[in-house]
């Protein structure tokens, strides 16, 4: 079947998509992205991801470069010329194109981006097996709460983090402290049974699964602290996972060498992904 990207203004075959070498984004990371998952064909969550979009291009002063109307529409339909059932629509915005220099150019018009990718449905059963994460030295800037596409401490270890037959790095600060992982929002459960996840602040990027997950958790009434954790006590931990729009939630069992809890997927873990399944299967009856 054909994939179809859309690139400033047109729909193109997704192999004949191209862009500019004077595209800011390509010359210097200068832009933002976001990723929006497709559920049983609905996208999900786009009011949030229309908020952090418009967040992380203000931080940069790139202009949003149409309305949020304008921009849904586009999503909806980059996802049905590609006929995403499941899987997530990519959006990229950069400060566009203009002959190198470091300076912010004058007259540029963002550059933009939509991509489709298609998932295979959740496998759940695959999923409670849980999986293996890595920490490794948070090296990246200090502004991780802007989804800026300059990724590579991310990626590289990523890659460091499959090397070593993980799913993913948990990235540790100075203190000794967990942030998050590349790609998602690092979560345990203490012994005592109480939800920690890292406060919203600069180091992390605020993520959608994370804030709806915050939500449900709250709304049956869990024990939540938003708070850091370090390393060691995510290795004591009764439980851990992490979220993501392209995880969902994922079972973590085991960090570095050290197994968490008993080397399965948690109670509350497994509560939390029924719980999470629901909300998601409900959003997506909506409209
Ligand atoms: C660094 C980082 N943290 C957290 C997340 C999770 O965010 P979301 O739940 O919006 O996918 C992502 C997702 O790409 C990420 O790149």
């Amino acid at each position: 079947m054909s994939r179809f990207a859309y690139v400033n203004g047109r729909f193109k075959r997704h192999s004949a998509a191209t862009v500019s070498i004077e595209d800011r984004g390509m010359q210097f990371a200068d832009g933002v992205y976001e990723v929006v998952g497709v559920h049983h064909g609905k996208l999900f969550g786009m009011e949030d991801h229309l908020n952090r979009l418009e967040r992380s291009l203000s931080s940069l002063q790139i202009p949003m470069p149409m309305s949020r109307k304008a921009l849904s529409l586009l999503f909806e339909r980059i996802k049905r010329k590609n006929l995403i059932e499941n899987g997530a629509i990519y959006l990229q915005i950069t400060r566009g194109i203009a002959p190198r220099n470091h300076l912010f150019p004058t007259n540029c018009r963002p550059s933009i981006i939509l991509t489709a990718l298609r998932r295979d449905a959740y496998d759940k059963e695959k999923v409670l097996q849980g999986t293996k994460v890595i920490t490794l030295p948070d090296l990246r800037w200090k502004r991780c709460d802007i989804k800026s596409i300059s990724l590579l401490p991310n990626v590289l270890a990523k890659e460091e983090a499959k090397g070593k037959g993980a799913l993913e790095a948990w990235l540790i600060d100075d203190q000794d402290l967990v942030t998050e992982g590349t790609s998602s929002n690092a979560w345990i459960v203490t012994q005592e049974g109480e939800l920690i996840t890292r406060y919203l602040g600069n180091e992390i990027l605020g993520g959608i699964t994370r804030k709806v997950l915050l939500k449900i958790s709250q709304a049956g009434k869990l024990k939540i602290t938003e708070r850091a954790f370090s390393k060691e006590e995510a290795y004591q931990a009764k439980e851990a996972f992490l979220t993501s729009t392209g995880t969902f939630i994922r079972p973590v069992v085991q960090i570095d060498d050290h197994k968490i809890g008993d080397g399965k997927t948690g109670a509350l873990t497994k509560e939390l992904l029924d719980w999470y399944e629901t909300y998601l299967n409900e959003e997506s009856d909506g409209t």
